[in-house]
């Protein structure tokens, strides 16, 4: 039976990598999301993580540093392949520039869309997990001061929507 056709009976785990509090905040909001759907779901920082057992699916997510997963979240899904392919998984990458979001203005936020390729894991990743879907989301900015953004702490909550 698959997760889509198990509903309640599934057990979600949303496991996310952050230096600076952003994805951290993402991860909740789909931790709640999923709850709110009638998914029983966990939320742990993935070096909190000890085991995937009991989970039936999991949704992974890292900020991004210089166009790659930060090493926490690389060296769990690397060193988990065969428990992670085995399982539905759908991944998430949190960076300056999102799908619909970024810190930066509409045009700036445009132009690095067509620039920029997915963070360096993520192809390897499909390849060794297979995810069901990777997303992309901008972090949160305090403020911005000139058109250098303020890297988030982790209280902040303004997410520019370009
Ligand atoms: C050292 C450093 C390197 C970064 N490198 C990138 C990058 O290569 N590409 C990008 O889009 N954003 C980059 N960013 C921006 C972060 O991805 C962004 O601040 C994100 O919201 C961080 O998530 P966090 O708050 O969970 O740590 C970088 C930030 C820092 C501090």
């Amino acid at each position: 039976m698959s997760v889509e056709q198990r509903g309640a009976d599934t057990r979600v785990l949303v496991g996310y990598a952050t230096a600076h509090g952003s994805t951290r905040r993402i991860a909740e909001e789909i931790r709640d999301r999923l709850i709110s759907s009638g998914l029983p779901t966990d939320l742990l920082a993935i070096d909190a993580i000890s085991s995937i057992r009991g989970y039936d699916a999991l949704v992974l997510g890292s900020a991004v540093q210089n166009m790659a997963w930060l090493p926490d979240a690389t060296t769990f899904v690397q060193r988990r392949t065969a428990d992670l392919a085995a399982r539905p998984v759908w991944l998430f990458s949190v960076s300056s520039v999102g799908a619909t979001s970024s810190f930066f203005g509409p045009t700036v936020a445009r132009v690095m869309r067509k620039m920029r390729n997915e963070p360096k894991n993520i192809a390897e990743f499909r390849r060794a997990i297979q995810p069901r879907d990777h997303r992309a989301f901008a972090g949160a900015v305090d403020e911005i001061t000139g058109t250098l953004p303020v890297i988030c702490s982790s209280n902040s909550s303004r997410v520019v929507t370009r």
